[in-house]
């Protein structure tokens, strides 16, 4: 392993100074992103509360439920939401991709899973973090029910306001957002942000750049 060369000309004191600066600089790296945040992390967590307790309430008959989360956009989501369900859970994730990297749905969904998820007669809750033109849980919904799905409840962080291209509402929805690009609590451009501890939207510069 490399040693750190110890700077015996150099005051620590200034050192120390200088990595606290650097320090400061690079944790608000990201942060300095975002235009604005949409919703704050007490919002969210006070909301998955609400959430929670309307999924334990529904699914408490069930001996367990099939959890089955999108990635990666429901990781953080789904994480937070679960931890606040005291029921026996299963929880498996699909690989599904309709955006390729910008600001606008491709409009085709794409199972990047070769192996799915064994549904067969079982009730099942599938995760994803945004309903936005609902091509995503309509089709992740409809090959659950293929698989031999019994039930399949949707839930999301976030529904758009909008018209959808498919026909689809969510279950449990936690917020209501206008139409526009957001991004952290697992939300990301071009890869990038998803460990934001709240929603935001990005400064338009750092899109167009
Ligand atoms: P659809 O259009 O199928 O979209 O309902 C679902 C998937 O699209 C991604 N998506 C977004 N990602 N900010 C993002 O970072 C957004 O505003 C946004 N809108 C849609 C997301 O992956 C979602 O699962």
């Amino acid at each position: 392993m490399q040693q750190a060369c110890p700077r015996d000309d150099f005051p620590v004191i200034w050192g120390l100074f200088i990595d606290f600066f650097a320090g400061l600089s690079l944790s608000f790296a990201m942060h300095e992103d975002i235009e604005r945040v949409l919703i704050a992390e007490e919002v969210i967590e006070k909301r998955l509360d609400v959430i929670a307790r309307r999924v334990h309430d529904d699914f408490a008959s069930e001996e367990s439920l099939q959890v089955v989360a999108i990635l990666k956009g429901a990781l953080v989501f789904m994480a937070d939401l679960l931890r606040r369900v005291p029921l026996r859970l299963e929880i498996e994730c699909l690989n599904v991709a309709s955006y390729h990297g910008g600001t606008e749905s491709s409009g085709q969904v794409d199972f990047l899973d070769q192996k799915l998820p064994d549904v067969k007669g079982r009730c099942v809750l599938l995760i994803d973090d945004i309903l936005d033109t609902g091509r995503t849980l309509a089709a992740v919904s409809e090959k659950l029910r293929e698989l031999g799905a019994r039930e399949v409840k949707t839930c999301v962080l976030l529904t758009k306001d909008k018209e959808r291209a498919a026909e689809v509402e969510a279950d449990y929805s936690a917020f209501e957002i206008a139409d526009e690009f957001v991004v952290g609590y697992g939300l990301d451009y071009d890869g990038k942000y998803r460990n934001l501890p709240y929603v935001g939207v990005l400064s338009p510069s750092v899109i167009q750049s």
